[in-house]
C-alpha cells in the first residue's frame, strides 16, 4: 500500500517535472531543428542532462505525444545505459524500438553497435529518419517481428514492456495498425523466454517494467531500481555452477 502511494507520488512529480521543462522550453527563443539536433547530440555526448521535452521535440508530433507512457525516458535511457556497461565490442539490441528514441540515445551517449527491431512499420521508418537526422552511425533499425531474428549474435538486450498494450485497453495503445490481443502478449512472452534461453553466458540484459514474463533460471538479477514509474534492472546470464553458489 505503501508502495503504491510512493509510486503515485513519484509519478506525480514527474508529471510536474515534465510541464515545468516544457513551460522553459517554450520561453526559450525557437532553435531551428538543426540547431536543436547538434545541442542534444552534444549534450549526450558531454554525458549532459537532456531533458524529454527536447528529445521528445525531433520527433513528429504525433509520435513526441506518445512518449509518455511508450517511450523510454530520457533518464532512465542514460541510466539503463549505465547498467549495460557498453563498450566498442557491444552488441545491444532494442526488442520493440518504437520509435527509435532508446537507441538513438544510446548511440549519442555510449559506445557499442545498437540494432532496434521494430514491427510497426510507420515508427521504424521515423526512427530511421532520426536517426539519420542526428547523423548517429552506430545505430540501426530493423522492420519485423522479434520471434523472427537471431538473437545469439547480440550480448545485450534492453526491453521497455514491449507487450503490454496487448492487455490493456484501447486508450492505452500505441495505434491500431497491427492486432493487439492477450494471446499475442503470452505469444511474444514465450518467444522471449524461449530467445534468452539461447542467448550466450555474460549477456546482459536490462529490462524497464520487466517484460512481462519470467526469466531463464539461468539468469540472476544483479540490480533493481525504482526509476520515474517504475523498476529498471540488469539481469545477466551466469553459468549454471554459479546458480548453485547463489
Ligand atoms: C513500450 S514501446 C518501447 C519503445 C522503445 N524501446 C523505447 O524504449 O523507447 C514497445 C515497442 O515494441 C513494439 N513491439 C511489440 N511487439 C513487438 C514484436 N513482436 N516485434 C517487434 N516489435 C514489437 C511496439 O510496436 C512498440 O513500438
Amino acid at each position: 500500500m505503501k508502495l503504491k502511494k510512493n509510486n503515485m507520488l513519484s509519478e506525480r512529480i514527474n508529471d510536474i517535472d515534465h510541464e515545468i521543462e516544457e513551460i522553459i522550453f517554450r520561453l526559450k527563443p525557437t532553435e531551428d531543428r538543426l540547431q536543436l539536433l547538434k545541442q542534444i547530440s552534444k549534450d549526450f555526448r558531454e554525458k549532459r542532462r537532456v531533458t524529454d521535452y527536447q528529445i521528445d521535440h525531433v520527433f513528429p508530433q504525433d509520435v513526441a505525444k506518445k512518449s509518455h507512457p511508450h517511450w523510454t525516458p530520457s533518464e532512465v535511457a542514460t541510466r539503463a545505459l549505465e547498467l549495460l556497461d557498453t563498450n566498442d565490442k557491444s552488441n545491444v539490441l532494442d526488442v520493440g524500438s518504437g520509435c527509435g528514441k532508446f537507441c538513438i540515445i544510446a548511440g549519442l551517449y555510449s559506445k557499442g553497435n545498437f540494432v532496434g527491431i521494430e514491427h510497426r512499420k510507420h515508427l521504424f521508418d521515423i526512427a530511421q529518419q532520426i536517426a539519420n537526422d542526428f547523423q548517429v552511425t552506430n545505430v540501426s533499425f530493423v522492420h519485423g517481428d522479434l520471434r523472427n531474428i537471431d538473437w545469439t549474435i547480440y550480448n545485450c538486450f534492453y526491453l521497455f514492456n514491449p507487450f503490454y498494450e496487448n492487455v490493456m485497453g484501447p486508450s492505452f495503445w500505441i495505434d491500431d495498425t497491427l492486432p493487439i490481443n492477450e494471446d499475442l502478449f503470452e505469444t511474444y512472452v514465450k518467444s522471449v523466454i524461449d530467445k534468452l534461453k539461447t542467448v550466450k553466458i555474460g549477456t546482459r540484459v536490462v529490462t524497464y517494467h520487466g517484460f512481462g514474463g519470467n526469466f531463464p533460471p539461468d539468469f540472476i538479477c544483479m540490480i533493481k531500481e525504482f526509476i520515474w514509474s517504475g523498476p529498471l534492472e540488469l539481469w545477466v546470464k551466469v553459468h549454471p555452477d554459479q546458480i548453485l553458489q547463489n
